[in-house]
């Protein structure tokens, strides 16, 4: 009994790739591609260069810094892929864009550590040990301006990085 469904669905299924097929040559392969890239002046020329051996989307695959997107692309240049500078420069532009590094992620100024805090804040050590016992003698810090109170510790540190501070 369930033959007769089964082979409908690999039917329709069938259909239904014939007619993606047809829509995709109609419209043109790199034209679907690109429309899952954010538009933006450099898609089209990373669309045509960088989609030639793989899916443009693999190219952008990636989120880093655009030293490391100029590393991607000088990488791929040395696999095969072809532009003047101005076209990979163009590419680079777009890529560091829209395909930046994620953003540094925050710091629980009550639950930190004070390795966390050194690193994720480069406070000193000290910095570090006064904040942790602030927050063990005085409770929770609840807003930027507590963290002012805490002895020995720089709090232009702070200030700079508040954005990344929850409590
Ligand atoms: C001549 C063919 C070719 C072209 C053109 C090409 N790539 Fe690639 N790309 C490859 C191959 C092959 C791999 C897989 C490499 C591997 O696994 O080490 C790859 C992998 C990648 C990856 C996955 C991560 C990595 O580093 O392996 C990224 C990102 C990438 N390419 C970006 C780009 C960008 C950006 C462009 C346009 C400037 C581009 N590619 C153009 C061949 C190409």
């Amino acid at each position: 009994m369930t033959q007769i469904p089964n082979s409908f669905k690999q039917i329709r299924w069938g259909l239904i790739a014939a007619c993606c097929l047809a829509l995709g040559v109609a419209a043109g392969a790199p034209a679907r591609a690109a429309s899952a890239l954010p538009d933006g002046p450099g898609k089209q020329l990373t669309v045509q260069i960088c989609g030639k051996c793989h899916s443009p989307e693999q190219a952008a695959s990636l989120h880093q810094t655009r030293r490391a997107w100029e590393a991607t692309i000088s990488k791929m240049v040395g696999m095969g892929a072809q532009g003047t500078d101005d076209q990979l420069n163009e590419i680079l532009d777009y890529l560091a864009n829209n395909f930046p590094p994620p953003p540094p992620a925050p710091v629980n100024i009550n639950t930190a550590t004070p390795v966390e805090l050194e690193s994720s804040l480069v406070l000193l050590r000290t910095e570090a040990e006064a904040v942790i016992q602030y927050r063990e003698k005085h409770g929770n810090f609840k807003s930027l301006d507590d963290l002012r109170k805490v002895p020995g510790l720089d709090f232009q540190k702070i200030e700079k990085e508040k954005s990344r501070i929850v409590f």
